[in-house]
């Protein structure tokens, strides 16, 4: 972590009448005015990070000019948190990776969602750079190494979105289990095709959770066990002992295992070079014949094309996904893919993290990161 050192005069205060003066503060005057026989307070003390004054409050952090410059749309509260505490915010949604390019030198802290990408040459550019901090959580859009090198930090959310995301996957579930978009698109074209619509209950199917031990693989287990009664094996990397004991899943001893014994298969891992298509053409050909696939990880953990064979070819009933290889989709396979008709995918953009609940919690979440890094 960068050791910051005061760039201003410290004697600069901003004015806050309102400010009393900590209890511990006027315990320790008190005390070495009584000693030195002096009777008023001082103008000035210091406690932990911050400088008090009889009349006026300032941070460290406005003495420092923490300069923050926020890329992506992003909740209002973390403006106003960061504001608050007197760091200098600049708002810039959607900036461009050029002018990303000219402006990053003159920031100490970029905060992104997912649209922004911090290549290296931002980070070159960035000469003042000390932070990043991705609201949300998936890392894939900052190149770690180059942070790194550069003593960066990089902070993120990942505790924010679980809950969204985990009702998402189920929420795709359930539409392609009763067909809703497409019972809904019928009814807006004046059909009433109740006999074409018969679907299967959640209820005592088998869940493939992939990432059973990670937040949201857990959380989509949790839901699935208590609230539709379905039997969950999870498969992680990492050891599932005490969360399948906690939850009461079943641990796979092997993803292919896993695939093969499903109805639904859910991936909550986050995209590795060691999970690029972790669900590969083999393993999407081992999954049960009319089983489920849902993606609400990152689009090219699973190899589209092959989902889209297998589609195609009847092997699998149907996808959910919320993610993609291009987003939005560019490739002719991928537009196929999500133009599959009678609920065989299920598409929605990228929206797992979009609920406003999510939204704001990120944002106090990333703005406080900062806040505990610099101060305030
Ligand atoms: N759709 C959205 O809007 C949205 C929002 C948030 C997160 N996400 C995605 O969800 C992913 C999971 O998030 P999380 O908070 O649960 O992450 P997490 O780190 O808590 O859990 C990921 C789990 O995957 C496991 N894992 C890693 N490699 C694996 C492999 N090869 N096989 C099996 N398991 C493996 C890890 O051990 C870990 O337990 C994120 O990485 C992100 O890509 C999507």
């Amino acid at each position: 972590m960068h050791r910051l050192k005061p760039s201003v005069d410290l004697r600069v205060y901003t004015k806050n009448p309102n400010v009393s003066w900590p209890r511990n503060i006027l315990k320790k005057e008190r005390n070495s005015k009584i000693a030195s026989g002096k009777r008023s307070y001082p103008n000035f003390a210091m406690c932990g990070k911050r400088y008090y004054s009889k009349w006026v409050i300032f941070d460290k952090v406005t003495a420092l000019k923490i300069r923050v410059l926020i890329c992506d749309p992003i909740h209002q509260d973390c403006v106003k948190l960061l504001r608050d505490t007197g760091y200098g915010v600049v708002e810039k949604p959607k900036i461009t990776k050029e002018e990303l390019l000219m402006d990053a030198k003159n920031y100490d802290v970029l905060v992104v969602r997912g649209r922004t990408k911090i290549t290296a040459d931002v980070i070159a550019a960035g000469s003042s750079l000390k932070a990043i901090a991705r609201s949300g959580v998936g890392l894939d859009n900052i190149d770690l190494e180059a942070a790194k090198k550069r003593g960066i930090t990089v902070l993120c959310t990942p505790g924010a979105p679980v809950r969204s995301v985990a009702e998402l996957a189920i929420g795709l579930m359930i539409s392609l289990f009763r067909q809703i978009p497409a019972a809904d698109q019928a009814m807006k074209q004046g059909q009433w095709t109740k006999s074409q619509l018969m679907g299967h209950e959640l209820h005592g199917r088998t869940l493939g959770v992939v990432g059973a031990a990670g937040r949201i693989g857990a959380e989509v287990a949790r839901i699935a066990i208590q609230g539709f009664g379905m039997k969950v094996i999870g498969y992680d990397v990492v050891d599932l002992t005490s969360k399948a004991n906690e939850l009461g899943f079943e641990i796979s001893n092997g993803l292919d295992s896993l695939v093969e014994r499903a109805d639904i298969v859910t991936i909550h891992v986050p995209y590795l070079p060691s999970t690029h298509h972790l669900m590969d053409s083999s393993r999407i050909r081992r999954m049960k014949q009319g089983a489920v696939l849902i993606n609400t990880s990152r689009g090219d953990i699973v190899d589209g094309r092959a989902l889209l064979d297998a589609l195609k070819e009847g092997r699998i009933a149907g996808v959910g996904l919320d993610v993609f290889h291009d987003e939005p989709p560019k490739e002719d396979w991928e537009k196929e893919l999500v133009a599959m008709r009678d609920c065989r995918s299920v598409c929605t953009p990228h929206v797992g993290a979009q609920t406003q609940e999510c939204q704001r919690l990120e944002s106090i979440t990333v703005a406080n990161e900062i806040i505990r890094l610099f101060g305030g």
